[in-house]
């Protein structure tokens, strides 16, 4: 459906860019932190590991300055467990504590927004030898550790995010960092992060006033390979795995009912400790950040069906005689394979909204591709310009439909080191100079992109033309 009249943004539109922890800040074991699990992962030979990542930690007011410049309203970061509890629980660290204050006071200087992830794929490797997410005592460590979250930051953060991808790293727990253990422990660890991030949702309310805050799982609506009415109960199936599970825990206190019979038959129940059920109800997200990257295509699939390769956040393989992934023919890809999917983005803000009617933040959409840098040090991206207009387009038509969107944070504000393709994977507005191994100066560029999304948020999303020739007219790939 298009519209005669297509209104605008709404005035005050969180325009912002993300990042995380690990996969930027470097400084792995500087100042008192602690080892988390992406610090002992193996990582294939050849490819970076997040030692020094972008060298964020050290060079964090010239970023932020660079994110201020490009006009960023909000900045999404993560917090490092590790960084401020160097075990997961027990002595502060507080140069940690330091760290987080100068970076939320930098950006507060140039009227930036902070939105702090609390959790990122970086659970602190002492609790993880302990028995991880499985281990009840998580949940307790988790709720110490947000406390003091809130209590040293909550006066300045208005936007708290509990968890991120929650869903990924539960189907995709051996790509994201925490080894393989059997489907029923994996769905006990995730009870266990439900009444974690439920707990986080409650004491946050308790502790900061003017505190919001939301889960942040990773959405892709599911399709149907076909209209045949088996296909379309596999992507429903396979949608209430995915993605409904997880929210509706969030926002209703209670699984769905298609995945806990999932569950059930498959019998991997999570089992409910005294009190969870109350925690779980007491609850209340004040809004439903997500991340999008596209969608997913399923078939029906047979009970001897062999499922092939093991996928990854974006990439479906399947379970036999419930679901099984196919190409989508109708969608092109990136060079590392994930199906690019504008229309579906319109679609997934629809569907979260009509089902929990909160208001939504997207807190990662975009493109990792293999840029390069020219002699003259610019970086013309204009793929990675062609993806985010059409998905900003997008996500306006959403907004037309109906749904309550307050903000967009693309992924990433500056290159970083990929979950788990390496650093030539690149995500960001800022061109980082290292390559996989070599940190080279790890000097700043600033890509086409950059000066697109500054006209962007200039003109509040208005004027998403890709003017390539004036943007790189003198000013563009200038280093700081
Ligand atoms: C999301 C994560 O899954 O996707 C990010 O929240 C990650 O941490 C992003 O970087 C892109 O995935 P990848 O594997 O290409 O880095």
């Amino acid at each position: 459906m298009k519209y005669t009249n297509l209104k605008g943004f709404p005035e005050n539109f969180l325009w912002g860019a993300g990042t995380s922890a690990f996969q930027c800040e470097g400084a792995a074991l500087e100042d008192g932190k602690g080892k988390s699990i992406q610090d002992i992962k193996t990582i294939q030979q050849g490819m970076a590991d997040y030692c020094v990542a972008c060298d964020f930690y050290h060079r964090y007011k010239e970023d932020i300055a660079l994110l201020a410049e490009m006009g960023l309203k909000v900045f999404r970061f993560s917090i490092a467990w590790t960084r401020i509890l160097p075990e997961g629980v027990g002595e502060v660290n507080r140069k940690g504590i330091a760290f987080y204050n100068e970076v939320i006071d930098t950006c507060l200087k140039y009227g930036i927004e902070p939105m702090v992830t609390m959790y990122h794929f970086d659970l602190p490797a002492a609790l993880d030898a302990a028995g991880g997410w499985l281990n009840p005592a998580t949940i307790d460590a988790f709720e110490e550790y947000v406390r003091i979250l809130f209590e040293n930051y909550g006066d300045r953060v208005k936007y708290w995010l509990t968890i991120n991808e929650q869903n990924m790293m539960i189907l995709h727990r051996a790509i994201l960092g925490s080894g393989e253990v059997s489907k029923k422990d994996t769905m006990q660890e995730n009870h266990h992060m439900m009444v974690a991030q439920a707990k986080a949702m409650i004491l946050c309310h308790k502790i900061c006033p003017n505190g919001k805050i939301g889960p942040a799982p990773n959405v892709s609506i599911v399709y149907p390979f076909s209209c045949k009415p088996e296909d379309v109960l596999a992507a429903n199936i396979y949608s209430a795995i995915r993605n409904w599970l997880y929210l509706d825990v969030a926002v209703f206190g209670e699984y769905n009912a298609l995945a806990w019979n999932y569950m059930r038959e498959k019998d991997i129940l999570p089992v409910y400790a005294e009190g969870d059920e109350e925690i779980l109800r007491a609850a209340h997200p004040d809004f439903i950040a997500f991340n999008y990257y596209n969608t997913q295509t399923v078939t029906a699939c047979r009970e001897d069906q062999s499922i092939e390769g093991k996928g990854d956040q974006q990439t479906t393989t399947g379970e036999a005689g419930i679901y099984l992934g196919l190409k989508n023919p109708h969608l092109p890809r990136t060079s590392f394979g994930w199906l690019i999917d504008p229309v579906g983005f319109r679609n997934a803000l629809n569907e979260v909204y009509g089902r929990y009617h909160l208001p939504i933040v997207i807190t990662e959409n975009g493109i990792g591709e293999y840029d390069s840098l020219t002699e003259d040090g610019r970086i013309h991206d204009s793929y990675r310009i062609d993806f985010l207009r059409k998905h900003i387009e997008q996500m306006r038509l959403a907004i037309n439909d109906g749904a309550d969107v307050f903000g967009y944070c693309p992924w990433s504000a500056m290159d970083l080191v990929s979950s788990h393709q390496g650093f030539s994977k690149r995500y960001g507005f800022i061109y980082v100079n290292r390559t996989e191994t070599e940190m080279l100066d790890l000097k700043r560029y600033k890509k086409d992109s950059f000066y697109w999304y500054q006209r962007v948020i200039s003109t509040n999303g208005e004027d998403l033309s890709d003017r390539q020739e004036d943007e790189s007219n003198g000013i563009s790939g200038k280093t700081i």
